[in-house]
C-alpha cells in the first residue's frame, strides 16, 4: 500500500502531503470515513472542536489503533476554537480534543480562525442585541491566544500553528512573540492561489496547508470539478477531476486536506498523480480575472461582523482583528 509522499515541517516533524479534510462530515458518516482512508493508508487527519464530529473520530481511531498503524504513525492536527481564545480556555478545550478523540496527543494544534468569540456559551454564543450575529471577544488579542498556545504542553501537543491568518496577523504574533508558528491552514485552490501569502509563508518558513481544495461550493458556485479544463486534464490523464485539483495543490509543494464521506472518492482522492507544467499552468488560468473565497465569516450564519480578509464582501463589516 502507498502512503503518499511526507513532507517535513520546520520542526522536523513529518507530515503526509494528503489529509483527509472532516469539516462538514456528519455523525454516522465520518465514523466510516475516517476508519476507510486510514486502512486505505491515509496518515494525515484534518479534526477540529467546531466539526462537533470528533467523538465518531474518536470511535474510528479505536478501530485502526493499534490493529492497523501504530498511533506515532498518524499525524493528527485539531484546532482551538474562537470561543476558547482566552488564555485559560486554551488548555482546556485542548483537553476536551484529546478527550473526545480517545488519544494523548496531536501532532499539531493550530488556531481555527483569527477571531476571539465570548467565551461560556457555546460554540456560537450568540450577541445579545444583535439578533443573528454572534457574541465577539473584542478584548482578547491573537497575541494573548499564541502564547496561550506557546505554553501548552510538548506532552499534549507536538506543533503549534494558526488558521486563516493573513501577512498581518502573522507578523503581528511574530513580532510581538518571536516564535513563529510551524503552519498557516488556508483556503486554496485555482480561484484562489493565495500567491503572496503562499511566498511569505515560504520565506518564514512556515507550512502552508491548503484547506477546501476542491473548492467546497458551500456558496453555490460552480463546483471546480465541473470546470471544463479540469475535466478535460483529468480525462486526458486518466484521472479525476478531483485528482487533479489536489495535485494542483501538490505541485505547489504544500499539503492538501480533501474531505469527502464517499469511499470510492476518499480512495481516489489519495492516489496522487502529477500534472505537467503544461497541465498546471492551464488550472492556475482558471484564477485569472476570476476571484473566489468561499468561506468568508461575514456572511456566515451567524454572521461574525469582523473584517478579516478585506474582501469586498466584507465591506460591511464594523469590527476589526485584535492582533496585539
Ligand atoms: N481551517 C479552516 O478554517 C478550514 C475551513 C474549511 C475547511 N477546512 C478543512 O479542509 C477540509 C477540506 O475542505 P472542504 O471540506 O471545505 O472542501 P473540499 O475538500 O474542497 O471539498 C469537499 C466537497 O467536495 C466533495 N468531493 C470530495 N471528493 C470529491 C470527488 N472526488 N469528486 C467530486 N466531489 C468530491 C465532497 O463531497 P462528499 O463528501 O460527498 O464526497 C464535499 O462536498 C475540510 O474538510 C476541513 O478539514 C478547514
Amino acid at each position: 500500500m502507498s502512503f503518499g509522499k511526507i513532507l517535513t515541517l520546520s520542526s522536523g516533524t513529518p507530515v503526509p502531503q494528503i489529509g483527509l479534510g472532516t469539516w462538514q462530515s456528519k455523525p454516522k458518516e465520518v465514523e466510516n470515513a475516517v476508519e476507510i482512508a486510514v486502512r486505505n493508508g491515509y496518515r494525515h487527519l484534518d479534526l477540529a472542536m467546531i466539526y462537533e464530529n470528533q467523538d465518531e473520530v474518536g470511535a474510528a481511531l479505536k478501530k485502526v489503533i493499534p490493529s492497523v498503524v501504530k498511533r506515532e504513525e498518524m499525524f493528527m492536527t485539531s484546532k482551538c476554537w474562537n470561543s476558547s481564545h482566552q488564555p485559560a480556555e486554551v488548555a482546556k478545550e485542548l483537553d476536551e480534543t484529546l478527550k473526545q478523540l480517545g488519544v494523548d496527543y496531536l501532532d499539531l494544534y493550530l488556531i481555527h480562525w483569527p477571531v476571539a468569540f465570548a467565551p461560556g456559551n457555546g460554540l456560537y454564543p450568540p450577541h445579545a442585541t444583535k439578533k443573528g450575529e454572534v457574541d465577539l471577544d473584542l478584548e482578547t488579542s491573537l497575541v494573548d491566544t499564541w502564547k496561550a498556545m506557546l505554553a501548552l504542553p510538548k506532552s499534549k501537543v507536538r506543533n503549534v500553528g494558526v488558521s486563516n491568518f493573513t501577512i498581518a496577523h502573522l507578523e503581528g504574533i511574530i513580532a510581538a512573540t518571536g516564535v513563529v508558528p510551524i503552519v498557516n491552514q488556508v483556503e486554496a485552490h485555482p480561484l484562489l492561489p493565495q500567491d503572496e501569502l503562499v511566498a511569505y509563508c515560504k520565506e518564514k518558513n512556515i507550512h502552508l496547508t491548503a484547506y477546501s481544495p476542491l473548492g467546497n461550493n458551500s456558496i453555490g458556485e460552480k463546483k471546480l470539478t465541473d470546470e471544463a479544463t479540469v475535466q478535460e486534464i483529468a480525462a486526458k490523464l486518466n484521472a479525476t477531476p478531483a485528482q487533479v485539483l489536489v495535485a494542483w495543490g501538490v505541485y505547489r509543494g504544500y499539503t492538501v486536506i480533501p474531505k469527502s464521506v464517499q469511499e470510492e472518492r476518499i480512495i481516489s482522492n489519495f492516489k496522487q498523480i502529477s500534472l505537467s507544467k503544461e497541465d498546471y499552468e492551464k488550472i492556475t488560468a482558471l484564477g485569472k480575472g476570476r476571484h473566489v473565497r468561499y468561506n468568508i465569516p461575514f456572511r456566515y450564519t451567524p454572521k461574525w461582523d469582523i473584517v478579516l480578509f478585506d474582501e469586498p464582501e466584507e465591506a460591511g463589516a464594523t469590527n476589526k482583528v485584535k492582533i496585539a
